[in-house]
């Protein structure tokens, strides 16, 4: 694949960020109450008692020190913990759409292109807050695009998966640009009263313009080299949540409506399979590991990417070379890895070659070579 360049990219931020501090402290506080209100049943043996979190553990298991989100007073309200939106109107933008919108807008003008630039939407993302009508059709309306927009979900992977659509769309001639629009409300499907995993995600949105080589305007335009897409089926990374079980999130026996995983075996089983992955892909393009310039990869756990990086590389990677923004936005699911490119894609020289890569629930994965041209 050439001739297919990701001329602009943006992101997004929630205006609001909670530290591991302030989530250990409401979930010590949770474990405290829980722990207090079921003293009898716990002294019995009929209820276990809960375990206080840690920061510590946080930032060593994860590389994570802090999040942004959408609701920062619910998620870290004891009685609460989760995000508190209010309902809009149908008469109102969606907040998906509105966060999808923002980053797009960043995307245009990096770009130096408008919306009538542009005839394809797809919002790629884990979290959808409705199934229909799409929301890649109301940013498409928002922002006054005439064409086609679809929603589409691979989990973690949902953006690699995105540009590799859009970029066959544009090769085949369906499309002259599109956008690809990553909106994830991670605090929506995480359980804050899970020990294991409350730490983990934050909010964010990112966007990537998709446009033919030869309609480039901007500079720090970025050649899609090959994508190479890999699924294998998985139950260590699931949410059961959907319309065929109408019960509340919010009761024990409904854990597996939110986001569950075994963390261990997630990171056991992915960074073999993604090593092997980017070396091969490498491979099939006729490049060395030593011409990678810069690994932007997925952004759920910085020993996994050090681990990775240090398999594809066959030597200790330096910070510059696989950029971590996990620390200040935690695991924002199909942005992570967007948000490391837009963060660190200007320093490249031209002609440097890197790789965006991602992966996640599915598991899938999915690999994006990109070289700068301007
Ligand atoms: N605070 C303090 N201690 C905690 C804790 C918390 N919040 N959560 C777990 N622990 C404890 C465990 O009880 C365990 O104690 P034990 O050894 O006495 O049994 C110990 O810390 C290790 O727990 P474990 O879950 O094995 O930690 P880990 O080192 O594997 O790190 C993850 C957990 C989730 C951070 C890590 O496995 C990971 O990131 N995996 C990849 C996940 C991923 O990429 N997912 C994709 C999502 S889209």
């Amino acid at each position: 694949m050439t001739g297919i360049v990701i001329s602009g990219t943006g992101l997004f931020t929630p205006a609001q960020s909670v530290s591991n501090e302030e989530l250990v402290t409401a979930f010590n506080a949770y474990v405290e109450n829980f722990n207090g209100e079921h003293a009898a049943e716990i002294e019995a043996g009929t209820v276990e008692a809960l375990t206080p979190s840690s920061v510590e553990f946080i930032e060593k298991a994860s590389g994570i020190k802090a999040r942004y989100v959408v609701d920062k007073t619910g998620i870290i309200d004891p009685e609460v913990m989760c995000p508190r939106l209010p309902e809009r109107s149908n008469d109102e933008i969606s907040i998906l759409a509105e966060m999808a919108v923002a980053a797009s807008n960043e995307a245009l003008a990096q770009a130096g292109r408008s919306a009538s630039d542009v005839d394809a939407v797809l919002v790629a993302c884990s979290n959808l807050q409705r199934p229909y009508p799409a929301i890649a059709i109301e940013v498409q309306e928002a922002l006054g695009i005439e064409g086609f927009g679809f929603d589409m979900n691979v989990a973690c992977s949902s953006a690699t998966f995105g540009i590799q659509a859009a970029a066959d769309m544009i090769k085949s001639g369906n499309s002259k640009a599109a956008l690809v629009v990553n909106p994830e409300i991670c605090t929506g499907h995480l359980n804050f009263r899970d020990r294991d995993s409350h730490f983990i995600f934050g909010d964010v949105a990112t966007a990537i313009l998709l446009e033919k080589k030869e309609d480039v305007r901007a500079s720090n335009a970025y050649e899609i080299l090959g994508t190479k897409l890999k699924t294998k089926f998985s139950n260590n990374i699931r949410n059961n949540f959907g319309f065929l079980n109408r019960t509340s999130p919010e009761t024990a026996a409904d854990k597996d409506k939110l986001f569950v995983q075994e963390g261990r075996k997630v990171f056991k089983e992915v960074v073999p399979m993604v090593s092997a992955m980017i070396t091969e892909h490498l491979e099939d393009n006729n490049l060395r590991a030593d011409q990678l310039k810069r690994l932007w990869l997925h952004q759920a756990n910085l020993n996994m990417n050090v681990l990775i990086t240090k398999k594809v590389l066959s030597r200790d990677p330096d910070e510059t070379e696989a950029p971590t923004i996990l620390d200040e936005y935690a695991n924002t699911s199909s942005a992570g890895s967007i948000i490391a490119f837009h963060k660190h894609k200007e320093d490249l020289d031209v002609g440097d070659v890197g790789i965006i890569c991602s992966f996640g629930a599915g598991y899938s994965a999915g690999n994006v070579i990109v070289q700068k041209i301007n």
